[in-house]
């Protein structure tokens, strides 16, 4: 079974483009929507909630999890890859999204001018500078926190007009630096897509997690046959949540582009 882990239902987007491309396997969401946000949390924090969202996961049989959130790529998968699981569960493997998209907007870059636009947390762990600079170290990096764009889409704004002036004024640093890659560093940023390539321009490419990541898990488990072997096939997908509200629905259907019948657990 692959686990898929965010603090929320955002990382459903992610879920979305797996089940495109390998429907196959059976999935295990899970969402720590009873402590959402993580962006705005300390490091400390963001370990321990994602070590334990780990930990449940695969006392219910994963053996390779994605952490489909940003901020808890950005602040805990290294610790989790380097410390946690060597003591824990050697031979499973937890991966993110932070890697994937770094690659590709490289090799989407021409000017190597790249923007990254994430939460405050995302933003302040610098992952994704630090992971294009070790990848290509001329590659000029503007980054952006953007930390009221995760709760107007939580409250159902992403349409109103209030949000698309929030947007044209946390993206008019990386229009004026002229950046041609901009990565969208946060599961929820993809239900403002069209939004934001109106204001950023044709020219620019926009870099998506979710697909991004699919297709780098499609190839990860083409070479690591290994992991592949140990992965159930039914077709199974449930999905969990640390709490339900009457919200819930409707914000992880907006994700999902379908409706998701989730049940909670305890963590
Ligand atoms: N899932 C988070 C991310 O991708 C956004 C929501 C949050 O702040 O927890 O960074």
């Amino acid at each position: 079974m692959i686990g898929v882990f965010d603090s929320g239902f955002g990382g459903l987007v992610v879920l979305r483009e797996f089940l495109q491309l390998l429907p196959g396997y059976d999935y295990l969401y899970l969402g720590d929507n009873a402590r959402i946000p993580y962006g705005t949390r300390s490091d400390r924090v963001v370990l321990r909630f994602t070590e334990q969202a780990v930990d449940y996961l695969f006392r219910q049989g994963c053996r390779l999890i994605i952490l489909a959130c940003h901020t808890a790529s950005a602040k805990a998968l290294r610790t989790i890859q380097q410390v946690y699981l060597p003591v824990h569960y050697h031979e499973n493997r937890v991966l993110g999204v932070v890697i994937p998209t770094v690659e590709e907007a490289l090799a989407k870059s021409r000017s190597k001018r790249i923007g990254v636009i994430g939460t405050e947390g995302t933003v302040a762990s610098q992952s994704f500078e630090l992971e294009l600079k070790k990848l290509d170290p001329t590659v000029e990096v503007i980054q952006q926190a953007c930390p009221l764009l995760v709760p107007l889409i939580e409250a159902g704004e992403q349409d109103w007009e209030g949000t698309a002036m929030i947007l044209r004024r946390y993206l008019a640093p990386l229009k004026a630096a002229r950046v041609d890659t901009l990565i969208l560093g946060c599961t929820h940023y993809s239900i403002l897509k069209d939004q934001i390539r109106g204001i950023m321009g044709n020219g620019r490419e926009l870099i998506c997690s979710g697909q991004v990541t699919a297709a780098k898990l499609v190839d990860y488990l083409r070479r690591h046959p290994e992991m592949e072997g140990r992965l159930s096939r039914g077709g199974q997908r449930r999905y969990l949540t640390t709490d339900l509200t009457p919200r819930f629905q409707q914000l992880a259907g907006l994700f999902m582009g379908q409706p998701v019948n989730s049940e909670v657990v305890e963590l």
